[in-house]
């Protein structure tokens, strides 16, 4: 057990929210919690109704739920159009000339999109893709930066039915073109390049690279954000490649004009996006999000878990590639009428008080961010914190991956200045919103536990062996029914879903994670239990790693296992066995790492790259990853060794020390 999980087994500590905070808040005693969460168990339709009342139901539901389970489906006979809650409503209140996104650029720039300027964007690039033919349930890609152009693509999409498939601009061109091609995408969004670390991240170049293979793709729209083309040259090809600008505006055709305007309502079963994610295969799976049950998840959480008071500066800290991002960037706060802060660069440029800078500059008053985010300020050190006023912040959020019960308290005393609560939201893409975490202003919070299900959910335990876990007892983390915001399906493999989260206990959720739950009813989640690695809070497959390593020429077999890490929560580290006639030594453990960065991602580049001659395996020739795991850690392995085929295999690995 590593030292980060033995002090989460003893944490007793416990804060309540402060009086002050208590006041103002939403949901501001224990038993207002319980009386709400009782409420969405014994009566979902009521308060889901209730719960949802400002978002824009053109056609009201009168079904709650139909079916169980994995074949559930919610709000099944309401129609809305999701862009419409999140922006049109707003139009006739105040909350029009309110800034929808106030965003910093790396070098500096801050722009600053109102409702209604948020809302003119997202209908000119709305009318811009319908005129390219884009229909409804059409997917269109989203390869961007953290610019606000990037939320705008998603709300155009979801204003036309079109399905948005945003791929995480750290991807490489392989992984671009590939989620392209899974997804069938017809259009891809994208910029000319985004500043990251002072340097320009060539976004279109590589898109360009990705869409040499996407048969399907027909349109490309590239938005000119370095707009230069001595730092990020770019070509735009010929009746395939639009610039954005110059697109949106160019004259559009009435019906475009009009249907942008005034957009069509959707099932709420409609898809909304596709957002791929690992699995313990070697296929990202795309898990499909839909419109009614997406929006009402992220609508409810977000107001509820960050407590949004109109006076909010808020800002979630992950890129709208992820999971995050869609739900407490854009749909979410969006769909509360929330003022967003989206910063487009790195947390330590040019320096690593950039982020305390900017919570002064523009007063901040709540941060969501990501515990190895967490460690690397504490790392850097508080001199860097100190010197910047932060008294605007009210409320702190973490997410992704466990947090140390250390990192939540230097959180709490160093950012928070001892006032701010924290919440710890537990969830994953598949469940489209918050499940587990603890209202602020209602519950004590404890360091290193994500607290209380949310509205619906009932979060249980089994052991290995199916059984009901006791009180405080280790398991697998299961959810017991289905819920409106979750994934309905994985794109074009519906069996895999079944198969993937609700076929091992029959009509319960799988979440692939390990967790307790104690005396208080507090779920404490201590990381993933399959093939799935976090590292600083990015969910890779073990099989991702291994099947892009084996397509090396040069590699015969290759096992990716996490190894704790204190920066990261788990590092990566990979054994690989190499070919006859290859040699095994730095070149080669530099071209392997070149090889990551280009199937995957730079974000996927393994922490240790081990060279081995043989793999620890089973009779049955099943590599034992569980001893490679120990290897990788340092342990003296714990477990049986009796199935080991070779024995000297492992004492060979111990003692091979060619690890960078
Ligand atoms: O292991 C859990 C961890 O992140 C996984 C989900 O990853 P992803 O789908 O990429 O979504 C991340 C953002 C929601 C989970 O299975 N995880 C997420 N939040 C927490 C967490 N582990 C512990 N505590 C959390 N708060």
């Amino acid at each position: 057990m590593t030292d980060a999980i033995v002090s989460l087994l003893r944490e007793d500590r416990q804060f309540l929210p402060s009086d002050s905070f208590r006041a103002a808040a939403l949901v501001n005693s224990k038993e207002a919690y319980a009386t709400l969460y009782e409420r969405s168990l014994a009566e979902p339709a009521n308060f889901w109704r209730e719960a949802t009342d400002a978002l824009v139901w053109r056609q009201p539901w009168t079904v709650f739920q139909e079916g169980t389970g994995g074949s559930s489906t919610f709000f099944t006979d309401g129609k809305l159009n999701v862009s419409e809650s999140c922006l049109d409503r707003h139009l006739k209140t105040p909350n029009a000339h309110k800034a929808a996104i106030v965003w910093e650029g790396e070098p500096g720039e801050v722009r600053v999109l109102t409702y209604r300027e948020l809302h003119r964007e997202v209908v000119r690039l709305a009318a811009a893709l319908l005129d390219l033919g884009v229909k409804p349930g059409d997917r269109v890609a989203v390869y961007m930066g953290m610019v606000p152009e990037a939320a705008a693509a998603m709300l155009a999409c979801a204003r036309i039915g079109a399905v948005h498939s945003v791929v995480f601009g750290g991807f490489s061109s392989e992984a671009l073109r590939d989620r392209i091609n899974d997804s069938g995408a017809k259009v891809l969004l994208t910029q000319d390049g985004a500043w990251r670390r002072g340097g320009v991240v060539p976004l279109k170049a590589m898109a360009d690279k990705a869409v040499e293979n996407c048969p399907n793709l027909a349109h490309v729209i590239c938005l000119r954000r370095i707009d230069s083309p001595a730092k990020c040259p770019i070509v735009l090809r010929e009746g395939r490649d639009h610039d954005w600008a110059t697109l949106l505006a160019a004259p559009r055709s009435v019906e475009a004009s009009s249907l942008a305007k005034t957009p069509e309502a959707f099932s709420a079963e409609h898809p909304l996006f596709v957002l791929y994610t690992s699995g313990s295969t070697g296929k990202p799976k795309g898990l499909v999000h839909t419109s009614g049950g997406y929006l009402a998840g992220a609508h409810v959480t977000a107001k509820f878990v960050f407590d949004l008071k109109p006076t909010d500066l808020y800002w979630c800290t992950a890129d709208v590639g992820w999971v995050t991002g869609h739900s407490y960037i854009v749909y979410g706060p969006l769909s509360c009428g929330a003022s967003c802060f989206m910063y487009e660069g790195a947390p330590n440029a040019p320096d690593p008080s950039r982020f305390w800078r900017m919570i002064e500059r523009h007063g901040i008053t709540i941060l969501y961010t990501a515990p190895t985010a967490i460690r690397a300020f504490i790392r850097w050190g508080d001199e860097h914190v100190v010197k910047h006023d932060l008294s605007s912040l009210r409320l702190l959020g973490s997410v992704g991956e466990p947090i140390n019960p250390e990192a939540w308290m230097w959180y709490r005393r160093v950012i928070g200045g001892d006032r701010c609560p924290i919440v710890d939201t537990w969830w994953q893409t598949e469940t489209g919103s918050i499940l587990v975490t603890t209202l602020p202003g209602a519950v004590m919070s404890k360091p290193g536990s994500a607290g209380l299900p949310m509205f619906g959910i009932v979060p249980s335990l089994v052991t290995e062996a199916g059984e009901p876990c006791a009180a405080n007892e280790g398991g697998k983390l299961l959810i017991d029914a289905a819920w409106p915001s979750m994934a309905r399906t994985i794109w074009g493999d519906h069996e895999r879903y079944l198969d993937t989260y609700w076929r091992a206990v029959p009509g319960k959720y799988i979440t692939g994670d390990g967790a307790r739950i104690d005396q208080d009813n507090y779920t404490w989640v201590i990381g993933r239990i399959d093939d799935v690695l976090n590292i600083a809070g990015h969910r890779i497959g073990t099989a991702e790693i291994e099947s892009a390593l084996v397509g090396h020429p040069a590699v015969a077999e290759a096992a990716a296992v996490g190894r704790p890490d204190e920066l990261k929560g788990q590092a990566l580290v990979v054994f690989v066995t190499v070919k006859s006639g290859q040699t095994a030594g730095p070149e080669l453990r530099a071209a392997l790492t070149e090889h990551i960065d280009k199937e995957i991602g730079k974000f996927a580049r393994p922490d240790a790259i081990r060279f081995a001659d043989a793999l620890p395996k089973t009779r049955s020739g099943k590599i034992m990853r569980r001893l490679l795991r120990d290897v990788a850690a340092g342990n003296e392995s714990k477990g049986d060794t009796s199935t080991l085929e070779d024995l000297s295999v492992l004492a060979a690995l111990r003692g091979g020390k060619d690890e960078e």
